[in-house]
């Protein structure tokens, strides 16, 4: 039995403890930031609100404390958004935190002072380089897999022995890891397919999406090699396997279709997903200064639309592809 604290109550940090309790490991899940979520793991049946399932009875809730942090972990597990990332980074930085640490949040953080896009992995290290981090990433609907779906994921590592011990503690029959060396390409594919399938979601039909979800795969693959990681990985589960999904359903989907039924952004969001965290929204904002300056715009032609219609409230052009 091994002892895992999850920080982040939403609903993929949820998801995550049920495989985690069922391989009999001892769960403590922490909330740093959200009342609703401290209300629904703190409650007597641990209904949780946004995944609609009561989690398993062995959860355990503590309230988000450094002491908390201080405790020893076999493994310390991050499902913030990507909002939470320089907070948590700054904390368990500063408390120099030994335990291995699994990233689960998808994203990357455009750097200012040094014009260079990092992964998740990377901002974390800022402040701590003794930081042992290692990525599980891969097509995963919170939902399903709380609900015991089967769920094939990616764990990466460049010490393959490390991401291997992980995926001993968590996997189960129907939570199946994969592993990779590959950390960057890992995290830079599973953050810009919340882009990519916006765009997919923006074909008007199945045919016209199949065409942008061939092309977007170009593009996937230019930006994963611009920014180091493996060509192998486009084709994994952490590129073209969490593409396919994304495309197929989600916010990022349907925000896409309002765009390509001529809405502009801000009209779509106020009109049919005022509520929503759109994530490739958040992630088009991030690093849309980057791939402005740096990028050939010749090798990104989907990209740089969605940028226009983004950040300039323009229509999405898409008919050139
Ligand atoms: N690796 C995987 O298999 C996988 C699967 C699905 C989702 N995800 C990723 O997990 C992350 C969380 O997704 P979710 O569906 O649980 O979202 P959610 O909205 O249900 O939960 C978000 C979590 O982040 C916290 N948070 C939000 N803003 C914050 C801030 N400013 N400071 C600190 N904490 C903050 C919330 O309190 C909550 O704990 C996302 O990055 C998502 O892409 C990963």
């Amino acid at each position: 039995m091994k002892k895992i604290l999850v920080i982040g109550g939403g609903a993929m940090g949820s998801a995550f403890t049920v495989p985690c309790i069922e391989n009999n490991n001892k769960v403590i899940i922490t909330e740093p930031y959200s009342r609703i979520f401290i209300k629904d793991l703190s409650s007597k049946n641990k209904f949780h609100s946004a995944l609609k399932i009561n989690l398993p009875k062995k959860l355990k809730f503590k309230k988000f404390t450094k002491d908390l942090l201080k405790e020893k972990f076999d493994l310390i597990v991050i499902a913030l958004s990507l909002s939470g990332i320089d907070f948590i980074g700054n904390v368990l930085g500063n408390l120099k935190v030994k335990s291995p640490i699994l990233v689960l949040t998808k994203g990357l953080k455009y750097e200012k002072k040094i014009n260079k896009i990092l992964t998740i992995s990377e901002q974390l290290k800022k402040n701590y380089k003794g930081m042992n981090v290692s990525v599980l990433k891969g097509p995963c609907l919170a939902k399903e897999l709380a609900n015991k779906n089967q769920t094939n994921i990616v764990i990466a590592n460049k010490n393959l022995k490390v991401a291997k011990s992980i995926g001993k503690i968590i996997s189960t029959k129907y939570y199946i890891p994969e592993y990779s060396k590959d950390i960057i390409g890992v995290e830079v594919c599973s953050a810009i397919k919340n882009i990519y399938s916006m765009i997919i979601g923006a074909g008007q039909s199945l045919n016209s999406s199949s065409n942008l979800f061939q092309k977007s795969l170009i593009e996937m693959r230019y930006l994963t090699k611009y920014l180091r990681g493996k060509d192998e990985t486009i084709s994994g589960l952490a590129g073209v396997g969490d593409l396919y999904v994304s495309a197929a359903g989600g916010r990022n989907s349907k925000m896409g279709s309002y765009l390509g039924k001529g809405y502009t952004f801000k009209k779509a969001k106020k009109r049919f997903m005022p509520k929503d965290t759109v994530e490739g929204e958040q992630l088009v904002r991030e690093i849309a200064p980057y791939i402005l300056n740096k990028i050939d715009k010749k090798k990104i032609p989907l990209m740089l639309n969605l940028i226009k219609a983004i950040i300039k409230n323009k229509k999405l052009k898409l008919n050139f592809i």
